[in-house]
């Protein structure tokens, strides 16, 4: 069939008539740009028949593979409130609607049903890896890990720490809480995937505003002995970096907060990177650490435009977060398309080398996610070496939203183009994960 994948930022590859050779762990063995049929591929690879079955789209159809998307930042626990912020910013959006809703996932059966729904709205939206933030609550968080693990979506799963400046109701009663928490849901995951291939633990300060220096070097110093990434928010919103500046003056911005903490490693993802200073930026570029985009939720909670493009110049890692709840989308192709609209604003007050293109958004979504959760050598494109996490779209799928004109079938970077502006869920045919068909709409068919 037809693959489109990012070799780099601006380079988008769409390969026509081409073949992926995929093993049974779920790695891709060969991609051979231009291929007959399945079976001389088969046969050129010393493939014996009856050894391997085939996954090949109607020729007339416009479908192509993609690989699978990377949510670097979503809430799992503020699903249900997609949608809701009214006109609050941050703080307020906070209190008023995020904790109590968090504080909720103390009963099990909450974090069953929300948690099912939001692996299975991503995964059927093409995100085979995602960067999960929880709850403070302990079962609960182990059982997102559960439910990932049982979907087979790639999920880091981040129980909560905030033992600082948050309301009674919905904190960290103590350091040692938030410690034994931590450590008992690394315990769990070690146990139900010792190798972390699908579900790996990633240590969650909520951000520098709710916890205490000790609870920040306390995760920094556990980091460093773990080699587990981490992830926490940064310089989303001007009354934040307030905040965080007046609660740890110890810092000489708030990347150095983080960093004089030991949380700015090459595994940390760092979501928003609104109203970062350029030494930030160099100094984030310096430890390899990675930025997760999240411009629906910016615009949705008037946090601000986030530079990618001084970010890329910098040299950070760049991916893309839906940032559920204060991101009203689960789905990172609708983020793409916010990520090029965000650039184009910014690119109307004056200064053109801000805008994005498609390519660079699509990068993004997929190289530029793995890059930024560590997985770059093993995911991200179908580079062979790499595990086959993908997504089948098919453009001319039944209620598809997007029109297909009969001149347009062949036209493989005008169809990637439609796809991104009006593409969604019913066209994610088919998803898989580490080489297992996990999703999509012919899934369960
Ligand atoms: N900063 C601290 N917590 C949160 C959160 O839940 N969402 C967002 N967008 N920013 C935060
Ligand atoms: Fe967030």
């Amino acid at each position: 069939g037809t693959f489109v994948h990012s070799l780099a930022l601006s380079d988008l590859q769409v390969l026509q008539s081409a073949a992926v050779g995929v093993h049974e762990d779920g790695t891709i063995e060969f991609l051979d740009e231009n291929a007959d049929s399945p079976e001389a591929v088969a046969e050129k690879h010393s493939w014996p028949a009856g050894s391997y079955s085939i996954v090949s789209p109607d020729p007339a159809s416009a479908s192509f593979f993609f690989p699978g998307f990377f949510d670097t930042h979503i809430h799992a626990s503020q699903y249900p409130n997609v949608g809701l912020f009214g006109k609050t910013t941050l703080l307020d959006w906070l209190n008023t609607y995020t904790f109590p809703l968090e504080s909720s996932f103390a009963d099990l059966k909450v974090a069953d049903s929300v948690y099912s729904r939001v692996i299975a709205r991503t995964l059927g939206n093409g995100t085979t890896t995602a960067a999960y933030y929880a709850t403070v609550h302990t079962a609960s968080t182990n059982r997102l890990a559960d439910l990932a693990l049982s979907a087979g979506q790639r999920a880091f799963i981040g129980r909560c720490c905030m033992d600082a400046n948050s309301p009674d109701y919905y904190c960290d009663k103590s350091l040692e809480e938030a410690q034994v928490a931590t450590l008992d849901v690394i315990e769990h995951i070690k146990k139900i995937d010792p190798s972390h291939n699908i579900v790996c633990p990633i240590l969650t300060p909520r951000f520098a505003a709710s916890c205490t220096k000790e609870l920040l070097s306390w995760l920094g110093k556990l980091a460093t002995d773990t080699k587990l990434p981490v992830q926490t928010h940064i310089s989303e919103n001007l009354l934040e970096v307030e905040l965080v500046k007046n609660m740890h003056p110890f810092g000489n911005s708030y990347a150095d907060v983080y960093d004089k903490c030991g949380l700015l490693g090459d595994r940390t993802i760092l979501a928003h990177a609104v109203h970062l200073t350029d030494d930030e930026r160099v100094l984030i570029a310096k430890r390899g650490s990675g930025v997760a985009h999240c411009p629906a939720s910016n615009s949705a909670l008037t946090s601000g435009e986030t530079r990618v493009k001084l970010l890329l110049d910098a040299g950070v890692k760049v991916g893309l977060g839906t940032d559920v709840s204060g991101g009203f989308t689960p789905s990172i192709l609708h983020t793409a398309r916010q990520a090029l609209l965000v650039s184009r604003h910014l690119s109307m007050e004056g200064d053109e080398s801000h805008k994005l293109s498609i390519e660079e958004v699509l990068y993004l979504a997929t190289v530029g996610g793995a890059n930024v959760c560590g997985l770059g050598n093993k995911l991200g494109n179908f580079l062979p070496g790499k595990k086959w996490d993908a997504q089948l779209i098919t453009l001319d799928c039944k209620d598809s939203p997007v029109d297909i004109f009969p001149w347009e079938r062949q036209k493989h970077e005008d169809l990637v183009a439609k796809w991104l502006f009006n593409g969604d869920d019913r066209n994610v045919t088919k998803v898989w994960v580490d080489g297992k068909l996990v999703a999509g709409t012919e899934f369960a068919l």
